[in-house]
């Protein structure tokens, strides 16, 4: 397998999804028995959704709280969070994935574009910041509110809604010289079009997973294989 190298002078962006946690036993959205197979999007994943029954939505992040708590980080996160440990602020992580596996494997310089299992917010646009919750509700009765009178809702970015962070997010490609991404199916934008905005900023763009994403013809390196087992051996620092 091709090492990449990364130099004194590099700096590194990384988008993941999906597959860089199905080595840990969490599904996938589009695969034949992933998420989406068994769950429609306009039903927990919309903000009419929401509208129509919030407690469908929570039903289905509580179900996924509960398996993000058995779930443990595989060696794909601990080899980004040991190439953050060896890059520092040359390293910047963004993750599609709303579980918590790339910070307890290490990771600190990360920015969640989809939101966060953990956390909850107002339904109201009331201008108070997320807050932690990990409960795994049975009913819509055990939800909070916010001092607001809102209902909470998941920390989740439904389809339809505009991704967190994406200024420094913009940034820190336009900065980077290398772009990896690694187990996305590159079916959502704006996460999709990374690739072509760092291609932009002139950075080398590589990808990593079992199988070719839509847009992996912008990606100049392809690496075929899953996360856990390439990116423990990929990155050569010289
Ligand atoms: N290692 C790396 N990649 C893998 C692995 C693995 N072990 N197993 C599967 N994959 C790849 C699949 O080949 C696929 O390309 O992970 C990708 C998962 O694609 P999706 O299910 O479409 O997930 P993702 O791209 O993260 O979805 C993006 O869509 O539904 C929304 O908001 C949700 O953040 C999500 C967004």
């Amino acid at each position: 397998m091709n090492k990449i190298s990364i130099a004194a002078e590099d700096r590194v962006f990384v988008l993941t999804g999906a597959g860089i946690s199905a080595e840990s036993g969490l599904p996938t959205f589009r695969a034949e028995d992933g998420l989406w197979a068994g769950h429609r999007v306009e039903d927990v994943c919309t903000p009419e959704a929401w509208e129509r029954n919030p407690w469908r939505v929570w039903e289905f992040y509580s179900a996924r709280r509960a398996a993000g708590a058995k779930a443990e980080p595989n060696p794909a996160h601990t080899a980004l969070a040991e190439l953050e440990r060896q890059l520092g602020d040359r390293f910047f992580l963004c993750t599609q994935n709303v579980d918590d596996l790339h910070e307890r494997a290490g990771s600190r310089r990360l920015v969640h574009m989809h939101g966060e299992l953990s956390k909850a917010h107002c339904e109201r646009e009331c201008g108070r910041p997320p807050v932690e919750d990990h409960a795994i509700y049975r009913s819509l009765a055990e939800v909070g509110r916010c001092p607001c009178g809102g209902r909470m809702r998941p920390h989740i970015v439904f389809f339809g809604e505009i991704p967190l962070e994406m200024e420094r997010i913009q940034a820190e490609i336009a900065k980077a010289t290398l772009t990896l991404v690694v187990g996305t199916s590159g079916s959502v934008y704006p996460a999709a079009n990374f690739v072509h905005w760092a291609r932009l900023a002139g950075a080398r763009t590589a990808y990593v997973g079992p199988e070719r994403p839509l847009n992996a013809s912008a990606f100049t390196h392809v690496v075929v294989g899953k996360a856990g087992e390439v990116l423990p051996g990929l990155f050569q620092l010289g």
